[in-house]
């Protein structure tokens, strides 16, 4: 099968989102925090929570053992066998105070979920902000398992549900039932962690369908690189590799990759896209807000703040740090 692979760089996109790594933990889970555009003279869609009943029986439960949940608001003529999956985005958890902290937020409990949720950008039902989807069939999973839906195991000692890979099936199997099983066309998205779970995903996905059914996945800033950071350091290998061994992601990663590499770097886009089947579109920017900000240049890299300037603002930077993120960029796959 050929791979359709498309790669969009957005360039120069370079806000920074101001969050102070060397605080906590739990920095991660600011991640996807969304920046609401209003959108003028309409009103706003307001989708329900709706929570899966029937996961608990399959074990399939978000870090705290609640019930996972969705949103779906249902698609209407042309758009009515056709449906949108966005999978939600939020960091991960690495540790067990990370995933315990996370149990008390939206990211980890269905109890601190919204009960409902406005519904805007390629999940919006108008036409003139989405005009590819607005009449399909509109899904936002919700994300509270903390390793990008595809964590299996428990921790009974905190009383944390490491079921990320359950928490997907049961929810795919919820929206079959639902009508998803009928689809002319499929398409899985996914912002951020779940973008990277998109990815994870996106040949799962395309085989819960017939063949007839055209089934393609879209990650949005869901390349994260396995990059070195500016003292040298690899911080978000590191942080991947608590995610992977605690939540015991390692089982549900493609095997064409874990045959080759450790499992680490299986949770790297840049070593599992060329084995993606489906057509999978990837959107990021080449300067991405988080990855500069969380990966390239933490504060704990910087710890004497040379690259601030920088970081914040890129006329602030000087010619051998600007050749650092070229350097970075090109090594993008
Ligand atoms: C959702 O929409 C309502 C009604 O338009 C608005 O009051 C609210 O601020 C919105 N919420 C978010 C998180 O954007
Ligand atoms: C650029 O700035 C960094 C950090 O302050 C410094 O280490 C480096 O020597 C500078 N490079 C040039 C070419 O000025």
């Amino acid at each position: 099968m050929i791979m359709k692979l498309v790669l969009l760089w957005v360039l120069g996109l370079w806000s920074v989102s101001g969050i102070d790594l060397s605080r906590s933990e739990s920095f991660l889970s600011y991640l996807d925090e969304e920046v609401t555009v209003s959108p003028g003279s309409t009103t706003t869609l307001i989708v329900p929570l709706t929570l899966i009943q029937g996961a608990a029986s399959k074990g399939a439960v978000c870090l705290d053992g609640t019930l996972p949940g969705y949103h779906l608001h249902r698609g209407f003529g042309s758009g009515a066998n056709s449906w949108v999956i966005h999978l939600e985005g939020g960091g991960w958890c690495n540790t067990i105070r990370s995933c315990v902290f996370r149990k008390t937020t939206r990211r980890g409990s269905s109890k601190f979920m919204e009960k409902s949720i406005n519904f805007t950008g390629i999940l919006s039902n108008k036409a003139e902000e989405n005009p590819d989807f607005y009449n399909w069939n509109r899904v936002r999973v919700r994300y509270c398992d903390g390793a990008s839906f595809a964590g299996e195991g428990q921790n009974e000692a905190n009383k944390l549900y490491f079921r990320g890979q359950r928490i997907w099936l049961a929810a795919m199997e919820e929206l079959m039932a639902k009508g998803m099983q009928n689809a002319n066309q499929a398409l899985l998205s996914g912002c951020s962690a779940g973008g990277l779970a998109s990815i994870l995903h996106c040949d799962e996905f395309k085989n819960l369908f017939l063949e007839t059914t055209k089934v393609k996945c879209l990650s949005d800033a869901g390349l994260f690189l396995d990059a070195t950071d500016v003292a040298g350091g690899h911080t978000l290998r590191d942080m991947y590799e608590g995610v992977v061994t605690l939540q015991g992601v390692q089982k549900n990663l493609p095997s064409t990759c874990t045959s080759q590499k450790d499992p680490t770097s299986c949770f790297f886009p840049q070593n599992l896209v060329s084995n993606v089947k489906t057509p999978m579109f990837l959107l990021n920017a080449a300067y991405d807000a988080w990855q500069v900000d969380q990966s390239l240049i933490p504060s704990l890299a910087d710890p004497h703040g040379l690259w601030r300037a920088c970081k914040t603002d890129r006329s602030h930077c000087n010619s051998s740090q600007i050749q650092f993120f070229q350097g970075t960029k090109c090594s993008m796959p």
